[in-house]
Protein backbone atom coordinates (compact mmCIF):
# COMPACT_ATOMS: atom_id res chain seq x y z
CA UNK A 1 0.00 0.00 0.00
CA UNK A 2 1.31 3.44 -1.25
CA UNK A 3 1.33 6.39 1.38
CA UNK A 4 -0.09 9.63 0.36
CA UNK A 5 2.85 12.28 0.02
CA UNK A 6 0.58 14.12 2.58
CA UNK A 7 -0.69 11.30 4.32
CA UNK A 8 2.20 10.05 6.90
CA UNK A 9 0.24 9.92 9.74
CA UNK A 10 0.93 13.34 10.74
CA UNK A 11 -1.82 15.52 12.27
CA UNK A 12 -1.89 19.25 11.99
CA UNK A 13 -3.86 21.76 13.79
CA UNK A 14 -7.61 21.96 12.96
CA UNK A 15 -8.05 22.72 9.26
CA UNK A 16 -11.90 24.44 10.57
CA UNK A 17 -10.10 26.10 13.49
CA UNK A 18 -12.64 24.07 15.69
CA UNK A 19 -11.02 21.57 17.87
CA UNK A 20 -7.71 21.89 19.08
CA UNK A 21 -5.69 19.56 17.00
CA UNK A 22 -7.37 16.46 18.69
CA UNK A 23 -10.70 15.77 16.35
CA UNK A 24 -12.40 16.24 20.00
CA UNK A 25 -14.22 19.38 20.99
CA UNK A 26 -15.08 19.50 24.69
CA UNK A 27 -18.54 20.88 25.84
CA UNK A 28 -19.51 22.27 28.43
CA UNK A 29 -20.91 19.74 30.02
CA UNK A 30 -17.07 17.79 29.80
CA UNK A 31 -17.95 15.45 27.01
CA UNK A 32 -16.12 15.07 24.22
CA UNK A 33 -17.45 16.20 20.83
CA UNK A 34 -16.14 14.81 17.48
CA UNK A 35 -15.04 17.88 15.50
CA UNK A 36 -15.53 17.80 11.38
CA UNK A 37 -11.92 16.90 11.36
CA UNK A 38 -12.01 13.83 12.63
CA UNK A 39 -12.90 11.56 10.35
CA UNK A 40 -10.37 12.34 7.94
CA UNK A 41 -7.72 12.47 10.31
CA UNK A 42 -8.40 9.20 11.38
CA UNK A 43 -9.08 8.41 7.49
CA UNK A 44 -5.58 9.27 7.40
CA UNK A 45 -4.04 7.08 10.20
CA UNK A 46 -5.99 4.36 8.60
CA UNK A 47 -4.37 4.95 5.60
CA UNK A 48 -0.92 5.13 7.17
CA UNK A 49 -1.62 1.56 8.81
CA UNK A 50 -0.86 2.56 12.55
CA UNK A 51 -3.85 3.47 15.07
CA UNK A 52 -3.55 6.62 16.46
CA UNK A 53 -6.74 6.82 17.84
CA UNK A 54 -7.11 7.49 21.77
CA UNK A 55 -9.87 5.10 23.31
CA UNK A 56 -13.43 7.22 23.97
CA UNK A 57 -12.79 6.56 27.87
CA UNK A 58 -9.74 8.70 27.75
CA UNK A 59 -10.51 11.13 25.23
CA UNK A 60 -11.23 13.64 27.48
CA UNK A 61 -8.02 13.29 29.66
CA UNK A 62 -6.30 16.83 30.91
CA UNK A 63 -4.55 17.86 33.97
CA UNK A 64 -6.95 20.04 35.25
CA UNK A 65 -9.52 17.74 35.58
CA UNK A 66 -10.29 14.23 37.32
CA UNK A 67 -8.99 11.50 37.33
CA UNK A 68 -5.59 13.17 36.69
CA UNK A 69 -6.38 15.65 39.41
CA UNK A 70 -6.61 12.91 41.52
CA UNK A 71 -3.28 10.96 40.67
CA UNK A 72 -0.34 10.84 43.13
CA UNK A 73 1.14 14.91 42.24
CA UNK A 74 4.58 13.36 42.03
CA UNK A 75 3.91 11.25 39.02
CA UNK A 76 1.89 13.97 37.56
CA UNK A 77 3.92 16.49 37.35
CA UNK A 78 6.78 14.06 35.62
CA UNK A 79 4.24 13.80 33.39
CA UNK A 80 3.66 17.37 32.91
CA UNK A 81 7.48 17.82 33.03
CA UNK A 82 8.18 15.64 30.36
CA UNK A 83 4.27 17.08 28.42
CA UNK A 84 6.39 20.55 28.88
CA UNK A 85 9.36 19.21 26.89
CA UNK A 86 7.38 17.36 24.56
CA UNK A 87 9.74 17.37 21.41
CA UNK A 88 12.82 17.44 23.07
CA UNK A 89 12.23 14.18 24.48
CA UNK A 90 10.71 12.95 21.31
CA UNK A 91 13.88 14.08 19.68
CA UNK A 92 16.16 12.37 22.45
CA UNK A 93 14.00 9.42 22.32
CA UNK A 94 13.37 9.64 25.47
CA UNK A 95 9.97 7.77 26.68
CA UNK A 96 7.58 6.92 29.60
CA UNK A 97 7.22 4.15 32.04
CA UNK A 98 3.92 3.75 33.90
CA UNK A 99 3.91 0.49 36.08
CA UNK A 100 1.66 0.08 39.36
CA UNK A 101 -2.02 -1.77 40.81
CA UNK A 102 -4.72 -1.78 38.41
CA UNK A 103 -7.13 1.00 38.06
CA UNK A 104 -4.52 3.58 39.57
CA UNK A 105 -4.48 5.71 36.53
CA UNK A 106 -1.86 4.66 33.92
CA UNK A 107 -3.90 4.40 30.61
CA UNK A 108 -5.30 7.82 31.85
CA UNK A 109 -2.02 9.33 32.07
CA UNK A 110 -0.09 7.85 28.88
CA UNK A 111 -3.39 8.53 27.25
CA UNK A 112 -2.91 12.12 27.91
CA UNK A 113 1.03 11.83 26.85
CA UNK A 114 -0.40 10.67 23.82
CA UNK A 115 -3.19 12.98 23.13
CA UNK A 116 -0.69 15.96 24.06
CA UNK A 117 1.49 14.43 21.34
CA UNK A 118 -1.36 14.04 18.87
CA UNK A 119 -1.79 17.54 19.13
CA UNK A 120 1.14 19.11 18.62
CA UNK A 121 0.78 17.36 15.25
CA UNK A 122 3.56 14.83 15.95
CA UNK A 123 2.77 10.99 15.34
CA UNK A 124 1.67 8.36 17.97
CA UNK A 125 0.98 4.67 17.36
CA UNK A 126 -1.40 3.43 20.47
CA UNK A 127 -1.67 -0.36 20.98
CA UNK A 128 -2.18 -3.02 23.17
CA UNK A 129 0.28 -5.56 23.02
CA UNK A 130 -2.40 -8.00 21.76
CA UNK A 131 -4.19 -6.00 19.12
CA UNK A 132 -0.05 -4.70 18.19
CA UNK A 133 0.79 -8.60 18.20
CA UNK A 134 -2.54 -9.18 15.84
CA UNK A 135 -2.16 -6.63 13.32
CA UNK A 136 1.49 -7.78 13.15
CA UNK A 137 0.46 -11.51 12.57
CA UNK A 138 -2.46 -10.31 9.62
CA UNK A 139 0.24 -8.74 7.57
CA UNK A 140 1.26 -12.22 7.09
CA UNK A 141 -1.01 -13.65 5.06
CA UNK A 142 -1.85 -10.66 3.28
CA UNK A 143 -3.10 -10.64 -0.51
CA UNK A 144 -0.10 -9.59 -2.83
CA UNK A 145 -0.98 -5.39 -2.84
CA UNK A 146 -1.64 -5.34 0.47
CA UNK A 147 0.68 -3.85 3.33
CA UNK A 148 3.28 -6.15 4.15
CA UNK A 149 5.20 -6.71 7.27
CA UNK A 150 8.15 -5.16 6.29
CA UNK A 151 6.14 -2.01 5.55
CA UNK A 152 3.84 -1.67 8.41
CA UNK A 153 7.09 -2.88 11.35
CA UNK A 154 8.66 0.05 9.36
CA UNK A 155 6.16 2.52 10.12
CA UNK A 156 5.95 1.14 14.01
CA UNK A 157 9.70 2.12 13.92
CA UNK A 158 9.41 5.72 12.49
CA UNK A 159 6.42 6.92 14.38
CA UNK A 160 7.21 9.55 17.35
CA UNK A 161 6.05 7.45 20.39
CA UNK A 162 5.17 3.89 20.16
CA UNK A 163 2.54 3.62 23.24
CA UNK A 164 1.69 0.03 23.80
CA UNK A 165 -0.67 -0.77 27.00
CA UNK A 166 -0.68 -3.61 29.31
CA UNK A 167 2.93 -5.02 28.63
CA UNK A 168 3.95 -8.66 30.01
CA UNK A 169 -0.22 -9.39 29.78
CA UNK A 170 0.07 -11.16 26.58
CA UNK A 171 0.73 -14.84 26.40
CA UNK A 172 4.68 -15.34 25.77
CA UNK A 173 5.93 -17.11 23.07
CA UNK A 174 8.87 -17.58 21.59
CA UNK A 175 7.54 -15.58 18.30
CA UNK A 176 5.81 -12.96 20.97
CA UNK A 177 9.70 -12.23 22.31
CA UNK A 178 11.11 -12.25 18.97
CA UNK A 179 8.74 -9.50 17.78
CA UNK A 180 8.76 -7.31 20.88
CA UNK A 181 12.34 -7.61 21.01
CA UNK A 182 12.57 -6.72 17.12
CA UNK A 183 10.47 -3.84 17.67
CA UNK A 184 12.06 -2.52 20.54
CA UNK A 185 15.31 -2.81 19.60
CA UNK A 186 14.60 -1.34 16.62
CA UNK A 187 13.33 1.75 18.14
CA UNK A 188 16.40 1.91 21.01
CA UNK A 189 18.92 2.08 18.06
CA UNK A 190 16.95 4.97 16.15
CA UNK A 191 16.40 6.55 19.02
CA UNK A 192 12.88 6.55 19.31
CA UNK A 193 10.79 7.01 22.00
CA UNK A 194 8.66 4.37 23.62
CA UNK A 195 5.92 4.42 26.28
CA UNK A 196 4.55 1.49 28.34
CA UNK A 197 1.56 0.88 30.82
CA UNK A 198 2.07 -1.92 32.93
CA UNK A 199 1.10 -4.01 36.35
CA UNK A 200 4.75 -5.99 36.59
CA UNK A 201 7.64 -4.47 38.36
CA UNK A 202 11.04 -4.19 36.37
CA UNK A 203 11.92 -7.85 38.07
CA UNK A 204 8.66 -9.32 36.90
CA UNK A 205 8.83 -7.98 33.76
CA UNK A 206 12.75 -9.31 33.05
CA UNK A 207 11.31 -12.60 34.21
CA UNK A 208 8.27 -12.46 31.78
CA UNK A 209 9.86 -10.32 28.61
CA UNK A 210 13.92 -11.02 29.51
CA UNK A 211 16.40 -8.54 30.38
CA UNK A 212 16.74 -7.54 26.68
CA UNK A 213 13.70 -6.18 26.22
CA UNK A 214 13.55 -4.66 29.85
CA UNK A 215 16.96 -3.67 29.70
CA UNK A 216 16.29 -1.46 26.47
CA UNK A 217 13.06 -0.08 27.89
CA UNK A 218 15.27 0.78 30.62
CA UNK A 219 17.75 3.50 28.89
CA UNK A 220 14.53 4.83 26.62
CA UNK A 221 12.32 5.42 29.57
CA UNK A 222 14.51 5.76 32.76
CA UNK A 223 13.17 4.33 36.07
CA UNK A 224 9.82 3.58 35.53
CA UNK A 225 6.84 6.25 37.54
CA UNK A 226 5.14 3.58 40.23
CA UNK A 227 1.08 4.03 40.82
CA UNK A 228 0.28 1.94 43.62
CA UNK A 229 -2.79 1.88 45.64
CA UNK A 230 -6.41 1.28 45.50
CA UNK A 231 -8.35 0.25 42.10
CA UNK A 232 -10.60 3.51 41.81
CA UNK A 233 -12.92 1.27 39.26
CA UNK A 234 -13.87 -0.33 42.04
CA UNK A 235 -14.79 2.83 43.75
CA UNK A 236 -17.21 3.90 40.64
CA UNK A 237 -19.54 1.48 41.99
CA UNK A 238 -21.40 1.56 45.39
CA UNK A 239 -20.38 -0.90 48.04
CA UNK A 240 -22.06 -4.33 48.08
CA UNK A 241 -22.17 -4.57 44.30
N1 LIG B 1 -6.45 8.69 41.16
C1 LIG B 1 -7.67 8.47 40.63
N2 LIG B 1 -8.75 9.10 41.10
C2 LIG B 1 -9.97 8.88 40.61
N3 LIG B 1 -10.23 8.06 39.58
C3 LIG B 1 -9.20 7.41 39.03
C4 LIG B 1 -7.86 7.59 39.52
N4 LIG B 1 -7.04 6.82 38.80
C5 LIG B 1 -7.82 6.19 37.91
N5 LIG B 1 -9.10 6.54 38.04
C6 LIG B 1 -10.24 6.03 37.25
O1 LIG B 1 -10.13 4.62 37.30
C7 LIG B 1 -10.38 4.05 36.03
C8 LIG B 1 -9.14 3.30 35.57
O2 LIG B 1 -8.09 4.20 35.22
P1 LIG B 1 -6.92 3.75 34.23
O3 LIG B 1 -7.48 3.00 33.09
O4 LIG B 1 -6.11 4.95 33.92
O5 LIG B 1 -6.12 2.75 35.20
P2 LIG B 1 -4.86 1.81 34.92
O6 LIG B 1 -3.87 2.13 35.98
O7 LIG B 1 -4.42 1.93 33.52
O8 LIG B 1 -5.48 0.36 35.20
P3 LIG B 1 -5.01 -1.08 34.60
O9 LIG B 1 -3.73 -1.45 35.30
O10 LIG B 1 -6.12 -2.00 35.02
O11 LIG B 1 -4.88 -0.94 33.14
C9 LIG B 1 -10.77 5.18 35.11
O12 LIG B 1 -12.17 5.28 35.09
C10 LIG B 1 -10.14 6.39 35.76
O13 LIG B 1 -10.88 7.55 35.44
MG1 LIG C 1 -4.36 0.53 31.93
ZN1 LIG D 1 -11.03 19.87 14.36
Amino acid sequence: MAIPASGNGKVGPCPFGKCDGSGWILGDDDLAYQCECLEPRLARARGAGINSVIPARYRGVSFDRPPITGIDSVVVNAIRDWVDDLDGNLAAGRGVWLMGDTGTGKTSLAMLVSKEILKRGRTAAIYSLPKLLGRIRSTYDNDPGDESYADFFERLCEVDMLHLEDLGTEKRTEWVLEQLYALINERYERQKSVMVTTNFDQAELEEQLGDRIVSRLVEICGDPLPLYGTDHRMQVRPPGQ
